[in-house]
């Protein structure tokens, strides 16, 4: 049977880099508070009129060069985001447009922090069926502009950031790809983490009422999402690696998504692995939601921490809560 793997992967920021330090100047908070409970130092956020579409076309453009295609060579596009340039259409048109893709198809996934892995599991899927051979992923977010950056806001704001990473899938010719699935979710915890509005239930789909007391700016019950989230990482990993019939001990490096290094941290203690084994950069980025696997996994592969044949697990938790995880052969 066909599989496909990543052929070429890349990732992209905005230039301005936003310390905690310049969040103190903002809000009722500390870089020790944050560090803490957080790992994180500093993210990136957009200035101006910046969309994600635009942090994604660049981190596919990356993406492309890396896997040797061009714009000519791509037959469909996924864009996964929550944070999309408008209500719709989704980025993946946008993308069709700008990368000049001719007709291709696009696919926009809403699946949050796990949105990148249920975009990649669609591309593995199309490719082993022989729909398409050259599928462009992409994740990419700006939650810079959707955070209340006052002190009502701290328990949010100091945790994301913005970003962009993708990566290009096409059929292996060798023992290398995709392995094994796992895709989950538990909608009795939507309003964990949640963006209410603007909401199709709402005439006029968002009222001023709604905007005073901040119904349009993502919330989030940060306790059950920890809770939940050290349980379904190591959860996910664990079935990925049973389904691909291997091991912990065979596995490089695990790629999960950065949310926090304390969830890291306990993913790290769970699995009883060593540290290095799980791959965190959420000090530098905070939690760039779709987009923060393929930053990590492209700084990964770039400090030589993944490599031909290397067995690697990526795993994702988030809103919804929808999580997921893959094991790949690189
Ligand atoms: N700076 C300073 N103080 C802050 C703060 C900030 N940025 N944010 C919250 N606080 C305060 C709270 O108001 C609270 O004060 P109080 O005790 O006077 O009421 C105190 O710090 C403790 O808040 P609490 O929410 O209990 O902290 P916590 O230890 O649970 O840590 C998170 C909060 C958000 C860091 C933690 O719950 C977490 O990491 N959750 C997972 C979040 C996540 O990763 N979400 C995305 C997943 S995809």
């Amino acid at each position: 049977m066909i599989r496909s793997r990543i052929t070429g992967i890349g990732f992209h920021v905005p230039p301005r880099v936003v310390t905690n330090h310049d969040l103190e100047q903002m809000m009722d908070t500390t870089d020790t508070w944050i560090v803490e409970r957080t790992g994180i130092r500093e993210r990136h956020f957009v200035e101006g009129d910046v969309g994600s579409s635009d942090l994604g076309i660049e981190a596919a453009r990356k993406a492309l060069a890396d896997a040797g295609r061009t714009p000519a060579d791509v037959d469909f596009v996924i864009f996964a985001t929550t944070t999309a340039d408008w209500m719709f259409p989704g980025n993946g048109v946008i993308v069709q447009e700008k990368l000049g893709l001719g007709t291709v198809g696009a696919l926009d996934v809403r699946n949050a922090c796990s949105g990148f892995l249920y975009s990649l599991s669609v591309a593995d899927a199309f490719v082993r069926m022989g729909q398409y051979r050259c599928v462009l992923v992409i994740g990419a977010e700006v939650q810079s502009t959707g955070l209340d950056l006052r002190t009502e806001g701290r328990d949010m704001a100091v945790l994301f950031g913005d970003g962009a990473g993708a990566a290009v899938v096409e059929p292996s010719t060798d023992e290398s790809g995709i392995l094994s699935w796992s895709l989950h979710s538990e909608g009795q915890f939507a309003r964990e983490l949640w963006c209410e509005a603007p909401s199709s239930r709402v005439p006029g789909r968002v009222t001023q009422e709604m905007l005073d007391a901040g119904r349009q700016l993502p919330r989030m019950n940060g306790r059950q999402v920890f809770k939940n989230a050290t349980t379904r990482f190591p959860e996910v990993i664990h079935e990925v690696l049973a389904k691909a019939g291997h091991t912990l001990d065979e596995v490089a490096l695990v790629v999960p998504h950065q949310a926090n290094q304390r969830i890291g941290d306990a993913v790290v203690q769970r699995l009883g692995v060593p540290p290095e084994k799980v791959f965190q950069n959420v000090q530098r980025y905070g939690n760039t939601t779709a987009a923060s696997i393929p930053i990590a996994l492209t700084e990964a592969r770039d400090a030589g921490l993944v490599k031909k044949g290397d067995l690697v697990v990526l795993a994702a938790f988030g809103a919804g809560f929808a999580w997921a995880g893959t094991a790949m052969r690189w």
